[in-house]
């Protein structure tokens, strides 16, 4: 089949893992002689890469999806696909609740969308949601910055947190060898790719699912030995890594943030509660103290380090005094960043059965409290850039003001000052701080 002229759509909803998915189902497509479509309504194949990990999300999908489906009754050989989270929790049930669906795909599947939709193209209507060992994907990714990457090193989760979809789709884990992200970041580099975060939902988890781990029950392979293995790749100049989990952090890799000069001083480590009972009803497998304790360790070693993270208020069973210790942790640590969210009840996991919820009325309460707490604390965090000269790689013109460009400093703020994007595209170069805001700081270039 010719496909030289067809037009492809893809929605990204939820996180940097379906993000990245999302550029190599992208690139999958363009090799196979689709071009991108900025208008869903104009493309011949729409591909929502969906979230799950709050009602909220999920509910999204549905209304973006009826609308497609109403589509294909005008044209019929229109081709519909849903990926990601969503995909892998309903399966079989989404092509009930839309039967003009062609392919359902989880998110192990997404290197394989080229074989699904040969099938799609056979005639037959698809789901895809088996476990399977995750294929290297061989084609190129089409990335949407080309400055900025990601780099998957470790698919699924093998965590039960007790409020958490993420393990029931995305699957357990598995880690890619050294050589083979060693590989696509020096490809990466050649192509003038400037910063890489490498990307896993428990990143400290990376390697002990391969082989080599010691009798004494050390790893060979931790992410420790992967930033040192990976550290020198030639081009690249930034290197990140996300998500940290507190149960797993240790002492050691942080030594070697602090050794590798690429390795940038930001830490996400989501808490979800600064609350020790509710951590354990959590399952997160430690206490606020111990969350403390990593990041007096991080400062010791760096003192300017950022640090973002994650919380979820309302939790069930949550008190006001076990909520007030999640605001008591937020002001203790002067965050940089904080991704807050409501509890949202996920079918399929433990805390979802519980008869101790919360109301929404309570939940909204706490999160705007929980909210106004992190503006304040993320303003303090950006006024201590003020008046400093900081490190700034460019990556983007400011969409609100086209006479400024956009990048980040190695702490990850937002950072924008006046210059010209087809100059500066890929720079590091040196800003004066001269205004802050919450999230994102002012400047002007230095020489
Ligand atoms: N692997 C990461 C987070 C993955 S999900 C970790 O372990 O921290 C991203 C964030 O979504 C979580 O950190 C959590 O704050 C939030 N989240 C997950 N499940 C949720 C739920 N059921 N309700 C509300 N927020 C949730
Ligand atoms: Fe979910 Fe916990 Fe795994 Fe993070 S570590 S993805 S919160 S189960
Ligand atoms: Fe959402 Fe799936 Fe990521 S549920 S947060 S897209 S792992």
């Amino acid at each position: 089949m010719n496909n030289a002229t067809k037009k492809y759509n893809i929605v990204t909803f939820g996180c940097q893992m379906n993000k990245a998915d999302s550029e190599r189902m992208a690139g999958i497509l363009e090799t196979m002689g689709f071009a991108a479509s900025e208008d869903p309504n104009e493309a011949d194949l729409v591909l929502y890469n969906t979230c799950t990990i709050r009602d909220n999300a999920e509910q999204k999908v549905y209304s973006y999806l009826g609308r497609q489906a109403k589509r294909k009754h005008q044209q019929p050989d229109l081709t519909l696909v849903v990926a990601g989270c969503v995909a892998q929790q309903e399966g079989e049930q989404l092509l009930r609740r839309v039967p003009e669906l062609d392919l359902v795909m989880g998110p192990q599947h997404a290197n394989r969308l080229q074989d699904l939709l040969q099938q799609v193209y056979d005639g037959n209507q698809v789901v895809a949601t088996e476990p399977i060992h995750i294929v290297e994907d061989i084609t190129k990714p089409r990335r949407d910055s080309s400055v900025t990457a990601w780099v998957n090193i470790i698919y699924g989760c093998n965590e039960r947190c007790s409020y958490c979809v993420v393990p029931n789709v995305r699957g357990t884990e598995q880690s890619r060898t050294p050589e083979a992200i060693k590989a696509e970041m020096e490809e990466l580099g050649r192509q003038e790719y400037k910063e890489i975060t490498l990307l896993g939902q428990n990143i400290d988890a990376y390697g002990r699912d391969l082989p080599g781990s010691t009798p004494e029950g050390r790893h060979k392979h931790t992410l420790t030995d992967l930033l040192y293995y990976v550290h020198d790749v030639s081009g690249v100049e930034r290197l990140r890594f996300a998500t940290s989990h507190p149960r797993y952090f240790t002492e050691r890799l942080i030594r070697a943030c602090s050794e590798l000069p690429k390795v940038c001083e930001h830490f996400h480590i989501p808490f979800q509660s600064g609350d020790n009972e509710i951590l354990k009803a959590m399952k997160r497998g430690y206490t606020h103290e111990k969350y403390r304790r990593i990041i007096d360790t991080i400062r010791r070693y760096m003192p300017d380090a950022a640090i973002s993270a994650d919380a979820i208020v309302g939790f069930p069973g949550e008190t006001e005094a076990q909520f007030e210790n999640t605001l008591k942790l937020v002001e203790d640590i002067g965050f940089d960043l904080i991704n807050t969210a409501a509890y949202s009840p996920r079918p399929g996991t433990p805390a979802a059965l519980w008869d101790n919820q919360i109301s929404e009325e309570i939940k909204s309460d706490r999160l705007q409290r929980l909210n106004h707490l992190v503006a304040a604390t993320a303003a303090a965090r950006s006024d201590r850039y003020l008046n400093r000269v900081e490190e700034v790689l460019v990556e983007a013109q400011n969409t609100k003001d086209p006479s400024q460009v956009m990048g980040r400093t190695r702490g990850n703020r937002l950072t924008f000052f006046p210059g010209k994007i087809e100059k500066l595209e890929g720079k590091t170069v040196r800003v004066k701080i001269t205004e802050s805001r919450a999230f994102s700081i002012t400047g002007e270039m230095v020489v």
